[in-house]
């Protein structure tokens, strides 16, 4: 269960305490996820006033994922490339909303981290002011002799160094994990400052919530439409009780979120003509999955941990299935193990 503070802590001092653990620590990474948190104040103050300023709406392009771009999404990846590793920290940006990763290498010994990111999750809802987010994930360089290629960039969620995501909602949350713990801070716009709001976030280990878009039920396998229906009328063996309830808002970070604190399983299985599965591994399922996994809970790709899926690519999508560890390790073992 989620422990309310025991002090009053900004995410900066928070984020200073987790230096002290690692005595030889430069103070970049530091610096770094000090960047992200600043970036999401600025990406806060646009969302919450987004109806008022031409910012809604769509750019009329559409990106490399063949998705229609929002105003808001142009908006926030700038703004998450202009902040981010501003000292040198950084060898590698990714985001959702390129093609390319940014290169930016002075050689070993700087530069020593990787982020990948989606600066604006769950786009489609943001004229009709429902939550969307920011997710984002940390790799360290591993070309320590010589200048970054692939093998930094394609790494597994199991190397991340940190993750988190940013919910713009009723508040504006920041939520992390740098393998110890997972803590949520919310923004107090007064001061401008995260405040320590959920110390130590655990999830239960079974949840009452399944997330899931429904509307995709004709493209879905046999497997994973009979998996759906015992989540909603009860697992026919012999433990099961009644089915869950349906909870489905169409932003991944906020699904994602609300099911990490109340106990629950968000599923986007692969569809006909999806079938690699919609979401991404590198900059959405993989971070969250680091999180959900250092809440106690589990992320699957329907066949194993969803952490030690190799990308072949930026852009590489997966089945996601992740949340309350039993459900998601009971939807894997519906799947079935097809390696
Ligand atoms: P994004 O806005 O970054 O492209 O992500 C949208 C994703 C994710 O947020 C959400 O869970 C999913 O798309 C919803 O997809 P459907 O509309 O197909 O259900
Ligand atoms: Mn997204
Ligand atoms: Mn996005």
């Amino acid at each position: 269960m989620t422990q309310s503070p025991r002090i009053l802590q900004t995410i900066e001092s928070h984020i200073l305490d987790l230096q002290k653990l690692h005595p030889s620590a430069s103070g970049d990474f530091t610096g770094l996820l000090n960047d992200i948190t600043f970036a999401a104040k600025i990406v806060s103050r646009e969302v919450t006033k987004a109806g008022l300023v031409d910012i809604l709406g769509a750019t009329g392009e559409s990106n490399v994922q063949g998705e229609v771009v929002q105003k808001l999404d142009d908006y926030a990846n700038a703004v998450f490339l202009k902040c981010l590793g501003t000292r040198g920290q950084v060898c590698i940006m990714g985001s959702e909303e390129l093609a390319d990763p940014i290169f930016n290498d002075a050689g070993p010994g700087s530069h020593n981290y990787i982020v990948i990111f989606d600066p604006l999750d769950g786009s489609s809802n943001i004229d009709a002011n429902v939550s969307v987010g920011t997710i984002f994930g940390i790799w360290k360089r591993r070309s320590l002799l010589n200048k970054v290629g692939p093998t930094d960039l394609l790494q597994p969620g199991r190397q991340l160094v940190a993750s988190g995501y940013v919910i713009y909602g009723s508040s504006t949350m920041f939520v992390y994990t740098a393998g110890h713990g997972v803590h949520g801070f919310t923004l107090d716009p007064s001061i401008g400052e995260f405040l320590l709001s959920h110390e130590h976030i655990t999830t239960p280990f079974v949840g009452g919530i399944y997330s899931v878009n429904e509307g995709n039920e004709p493209k879905w396998t046999p497997e994973v439409r009979e998996t759906v229906r015992q989540l909603k009328y009860g697992r026919d063996s012999a433990k099961g009780k009644g089915g869950k309830t349906s909870r489905y808002i169409g932003s991944l970070v906020a699904d994602f979120h609300r099911n990490l604190l109340y106990g629950g399983v968000f599923l986007y299985p692969p569809t006909a003509d999806k079938p690699g599965g919609k979401l991404r591994l590198m900059c959405e399922a993989a971070p969250l999955a680091l999180v959900a996994e250092n809440a106690g809970g589990y992320a699957s790709d329907g066949h194993g941990p969803i952490l030690d899926v190799v990308p072949d690519q930026l852009h590489m999508r997966v089945p996601l299935y992740i949340g309350s560890r039993d459900d998601v390790l009971w939807i894997e073992k519906m799947l079935g193990d097809k390696r």
